[in-house]
């Protein structure tokens, strides 16, 4: 059972969305450890801003692992750390299955060992492959079409089989487009390089890049644009503490969706950019991205029934609102 100050370790807590659950985390009473290599990580954010204890290192080090897990007692470990670039999966395969698999599955080893019996995992829409419904449910077949989407599954399974085996309960979050920032300004997206669509259009908008590439406009959609579900990072970080409330109330495995329920066109995202930053945000339009499902939005159902979550920031105008804050301090 959680005690007040239950300890927490968070891989990738360094990161975009583990640095936000790790604010989550301490806003819900809870002692957090941050496990991070720093290759994409900020240490100022955890050091300064969360001033949380930092361990740098890998999750495939085991003799690290033991030496952490020996030191003190964790109720849990929530598992953000991975390589997340799905362009670069597929042309660096083997990079991605050993950090994403291999070091998922030296933590795992080392959790059992050291009978850790509660993980939070940072899965994704991108296990579902090219979905054949949306709303996307959770019981949609998983045909991921990327390497990234494979290691995500593949650690999907390796919990499934760790569950009856070591006992080990787990929560699985397949998350769709996560974004904005922290309402208060303290946390926020520091990709590099950066990928995602809102920053790029924020990027725009500070003049820091000329234009916004809109890739694709002959998709079958309302405005021939891709369609995407943005779930706001705080909400997220709202459902892994429920999550892990859940698993440490005595709940069995479970996998959920983390999505909007909502999908809003690229062209739509550019839009509300410009009202919400008032700047003009010039945009090209380029050929379709291989690989880009038309719309990819998630029905967040179960998480709502099960967990009762709700996301708080819905709305797209507030989401870029945060995220703007965020880029005007951070790279203004
Ligand atoms: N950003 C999204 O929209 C999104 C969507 C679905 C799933 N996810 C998943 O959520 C998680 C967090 O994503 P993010 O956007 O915050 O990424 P991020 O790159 O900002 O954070 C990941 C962190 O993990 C660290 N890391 C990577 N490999 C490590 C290792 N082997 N050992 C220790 N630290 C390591 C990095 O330094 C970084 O700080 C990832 O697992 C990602 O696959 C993200």
């Amino acid at each position: 059972m959680q005690s007040e100050k239950a300890t927490v370790l968070v891989t990738g807590g360094a990161g975009y969305i583990g640095s936000h659950a790790v604010l989550a985390l301490q806003q819900a009473g809870f002692e957090v450890v941050v496990l991070d290599n720093l290759v994409y990580g900020h240490r100022d954010i955890v050091e300064d801003v969360l001033k949380v204890e930092l361990v740098e290192g890998d999750t495939s080090d085991r003799a690290l692992l033991d030496r952490l897990f020996a030191s003190r007692s964790f109720a849990a470990v929530m598992h953000f750390a991975a390589y997340a670039y799905v362009g670069e999966s597929v042309t660096a395969p083997g990079k991605y299955y050993r950090n994403n698999v291999l070091g998922t599955l030296t933590l795992l080893e080392a959790m059992v060992a050291a009978s850790i019996q509660h993980f939070v995992f940072s899965s994704t829409c991108a296990t579902y492959g090219v979905p054949n419904q949306v709303p996307i449910p959770e019981d949609h077949p998983q045909n991921p079409i990327n390497p990234y989407g494979a290691t995500k599954l593949m650690v999907e399974r390796i919990l499934a089989d760790f569950d009856p085996a070591y006992g080990l309960k787990s929560v699985c979050f397949r998350y769709f487009n996560a974004a904005g920032a922290d309402p208060n300004g303290r946390l926020g997206e520091d990709h590099h390089p950066e990928t995602h669509l809102i920053p790029l259009v924020l990027f725009t908008a500070l003049g820091q890049q000329d234009a916004i590439s809109i890739l694709g406009t002959d998709y079958p959609t309302p405005d021939g644009t891709c369609i995407r579900d943005y779930i706001h990072v705080t909400d997220l970080a709202q459902a892994h503490v429920l999550g892990l409330e859940y698993l440490l109330k005595g709940g069995d495995s479970q996998t959920f969706n983390l999505g909007n329920g909502n999908g809003f066109s690229v062209r739509e995202v550019i839009e509300t950019a410009r009202r919400v930053t008032g700047k003009p945000i010039p945009s090209v339009e380029r050929d379709r991205r291989p690989g880009d499902p038309p719309a990819l939005v998630g029905s967040a159902e179960k998480a709502q029934a099960i967990l009762g979550w709700s996301p708080q920031y819905s709305d797209l105008s507030q989401i870029l609102a945060h995220a703007w804050q965020w880029h005007q301090n951070r790279h203004g």
